[in-house]
This record gives C-alpha cells, structure tokens and sequence, in this order.
C-alpha cells in the first residue's frame, strides 16, 4: 500500500470500498513487464461496483497496460479479481465491455450491422441495438457504412458495440479524445446513467478536467498511483485553482516524499 503526498491511499484504505468480496475490481501488488522492463510497479486497487473511476496520467504512464490487464489479455504478477474472477476467465468474458484506443469495428458494415454483430455475440446478455445507437448519438448514422464516418463517430461505433452486450464492468480506453465537447457532455451522461444502472465503469484520459465527472481518480505516473482521491478533494488539498496544477502539486508532493524516503 502507498502512501502518498496528500495523505489519500490507493485502494484499502479507502472506506468506500469493501475488499475482495464487495469490488467491481481488486487488485493487490499488480507488476507487469513489458519488453523486459517493469512498467506496473506494485499497484493496489479496489473499485467500488456501480461506479465511475477516471484513470488520470500522462501518455505513457501505464494506463493502457492497467486496462490490458483487467480484461485479460496481459500477463502480469500478483492479485487480480475482476467481477469476482480471475482475469480473461470464460466465467468473466461476456460480462466485460473493453473499448481499445483505435476503434475494433467491422468498416465495411453499418453501424447497425456491427451492433448486430456485437449483440449475436453477446447472446441473451445482449441490450436493444437501437437504443444503443441512440445513447451513442448515432441514429441518424445507423445504416452508414462505418468507412464514411468521422474518427469520433467511429469511435462512437466502438462503444455503442461493447454498450449492446451489457456489460458489467466497463472498461474505457480514452474514450473521449478526438471528440467535440457536446458530443463529451453526452458520453458523461450516458456513463453516468450506466452508473446508475450498477455498471461499475474505469475510464482512462490524460486530459485532468474529466476528473469533475468521476466518482473518484486515481492518479497514476510512471506505472505508479499517486493518489486516489476526488476532484474537489484533489483542488481543496493541493490549493490549486485546475486540475492540471493540482496534478503537478501531487507529482512533486510524491517526488519529496520518495527523496524523504531514500534518506
Ligand atoms: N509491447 C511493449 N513493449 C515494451 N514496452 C511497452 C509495450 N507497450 C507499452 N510499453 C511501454 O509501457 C509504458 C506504459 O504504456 P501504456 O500502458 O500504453 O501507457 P498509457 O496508456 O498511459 O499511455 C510506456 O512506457 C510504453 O512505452
Ligand atoms: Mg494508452
């Protein structure tokens, strides 16, 4: 467990959260290699079901990685339970949506094709197709082939196809770059009413403001937390006027501390 700059823990600590049994997602002393070096150095974590979590950090600080893990597809050491199992087992498979950074959809079909696609799949799970496109702001576009749209509308695609299945856990990859800011305002309300709905969601971004439509964030650098807090606890602590400046507090805050421990 870390300790950090603002006095805040990553994941036990918090009274929010209820441990292995009670979490969406449980982590304890997480490492993973890539390339032959450690690029997750020990991350603790517990998210609470029916919640949003921002993955906040720079490009490059292991966000993807973290993702990569949850959902199965990354080897790594030490404890992880996603909605009560082990990563990538059969038991979890369906029951987890994961939107990548480049949208996985079919280019050649219309959107509404590759919700049917994604629905097949998704089998008795799977949620109405049309009211996936509408959450997504894509009616209008339904019977388009996805080859025409802009990146933003495709990315829309992405996630109204992992929206059709379901899912409990939400995991999602910068889900909201490239996009204009209505079309923003109107994802955070859909994740929100999904929220709502007792999906428990982790939504990365490196940009620090879409902390203020999170429940909690955790902020991450250099495959590290360095702290799991909430936005208005994150300015009221650091004194600072934005997110990005009290993100930098934080960094250097940690960046002490570590010097502090190394004597
Ligand atoms: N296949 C790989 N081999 C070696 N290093 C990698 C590989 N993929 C990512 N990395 C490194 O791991 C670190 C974390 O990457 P990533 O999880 O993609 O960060 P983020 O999503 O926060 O931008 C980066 O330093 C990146 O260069
Ligand atoms: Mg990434």
């Amino acid at each position: 467990m870390m300790k950090n700059g603002l006095g805040a823990v990553a994941g036990p600590a918090d009274p929010a959260v209820a441990g292995a049994v009670g979490s969406a997602v449980h982590v304890r002393g997480l490492r993973v290699r890539r390339g032959g070096t450690e690029i997750l150095h020990g991350l603790d974590l517990d998210l609470r079901p029916g919640s949003i979590t921002g993955l906040l950090g720079p490009s490059g600080c292991g966000k993807t990685t973290l993702m990569r893990v949850l959902v199965g597809v990354q080897r790594y050491d030490g404890e992880v339970r996603v909605l009560g199992e082990r990563p990538g087992t059969p038991a979890v498979r369906g029951r987890i949506g994961y939107v990548t950074q480049a949208a996985a959809v079919y280019k050649d079909l219309t959107a509404r094709q590759n919700l049917r696609y994604f629905a097949a799949l998704a089998g008795a799970r799977a949620r109405d197709i049309d009211e996936a496109l509408d959450t997504v702001g894509l009616t209008g576009l339904a019977d388009r082939r996805v080859s025409t749209f802009s990146g933003g509308e495709t990315g829309r695609v992405s996630l109204a196809c992992a929206l059709v299945a379901g899912p409990e856990l939400l995991v999602l990859d910068e889900p909201t770059v490239g996009l204009d800011p209505l079309t923003r305002e109107g994802l955070w309300a859909t994740f929100r009413e999904l929220a709502d709905a007792g999906a428990t969601l982790l939504i990365s971004s490196h940009v620090m403001d879409e902390a203020f439509h999170c429940d909690r964030v955790l902020l991450m650098r250099s495959g590290r937390f360095l702290a799991y807090t909430t936005a208005s606890e994150l300015l009221e602590r650091t004194g600072a006027d934005t997110l990005d400046a009290a993100f930098l507090d934080v960094v250097r805050r940690a960046g002490r501390t570590e010097q502090g421990e190394g004597q």
